[in-house]
């Protein structure tokens, strides 16, 4: 007799109910913390704590991912020879950046960073996260489909960021593209494709960033 199949396992949800006004309380709370994140390009080289980038790191690998295949991998770079080879490469990708690939809009458009070529940063963060999507799975021999890769690491790179600054750390989100040399250097197989590449730390004395304003609610929500 065939044995009857069986379908998904399900488990009770859990769910925390909140009355409206802790809601609203905990919505504003994180509202005003995320306002305070902002992108860092100068480190002091002060160590980390032991464990918090595992912590970060795995509230980032509980984002959402397509058909739950959470293609994503992510390395942390601490070694200081390492560091230096990732900031010797992308410099040398940077600086071509710079010289010959810029379009004039898209030198306007980072003008107000005051970003060059050159990253220091790379080697004073005490440490990297790169964060690498897999195009594809592999099972033994077999390539495995995945879906939607793009948006679940860029979901789990948000998570990622949130998680870092709300443990009180400063990040920077880079792409010193193309991104192909952090595979080699990093030793990551074929399917991988670096997606971010994020120093972590904290900010060196006097640290100073770009005057920026956001857009406010009533520029990015439509109500129909
Ligand atoms: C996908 C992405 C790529 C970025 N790449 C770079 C980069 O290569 N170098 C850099 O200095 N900043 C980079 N940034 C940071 C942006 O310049 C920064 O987020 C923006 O200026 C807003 O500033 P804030 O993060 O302080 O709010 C990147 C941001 C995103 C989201």
């Amino acid at each position: 007799m065939k044995a009857p199949e069986s379908g998904p396992e399900f488990v009770p949800l859990k769910f925390v109910r909140r009355p409206p006004d802790v809601m609203l309380a905990r919505a504003r709370a994180f509202r005003d913390e995320l306002a305070l994140r902002r992108s860092v390009r100068h480190f002091s080289s002060e160590p980390l704590p032991d464990g918090i980038l595992d912590l970060c790191i795995e509230a980032a690998a509980s984002a959402p991912s397509g058909a739950h295949q959470q293609p994503w991998t992510f390395v942390v770079v601490r070694d200081p020879a390492l560091k230096r080879e990732v900031r010797v490469a992308a410099e040398a990708e940077e600086f071509k950046f710079y010289s010959e690939r810029i379009t004039e809009e898209w030198r306007g458009a980072l003008s107000r960073l005051g970003t060059t070529w050159e990253k220091p940063f790379l080697e004073d963060a005490p440490a990297l996260i790169v964060v690498f999507r897999h195009a594809h799975g592999v099972e033994g021999e077999r390539k495995v489909t995945h879906y939607y890769t793009q948006e679940s690491v860029g979901i789990a790179c948000g998570f990622l960021l949130a998680a870092l600054h709300h443990a009180g750390l400063a990040t920077l989100t880079h792409t010193p593209s193309p991104m192909e040399f952090l595979a080699r250097i990093l030793g990551r197989p074929a399917h991988e494709r670096a997606y971010l590449l994020i120093p972590v730390g904290y900010p060196s004395a006097g640290c100073e960033v770009p005057n920026l304003t956001r857009k406010a609610l009533d520029e990015v929500r439509l109500e129909r």
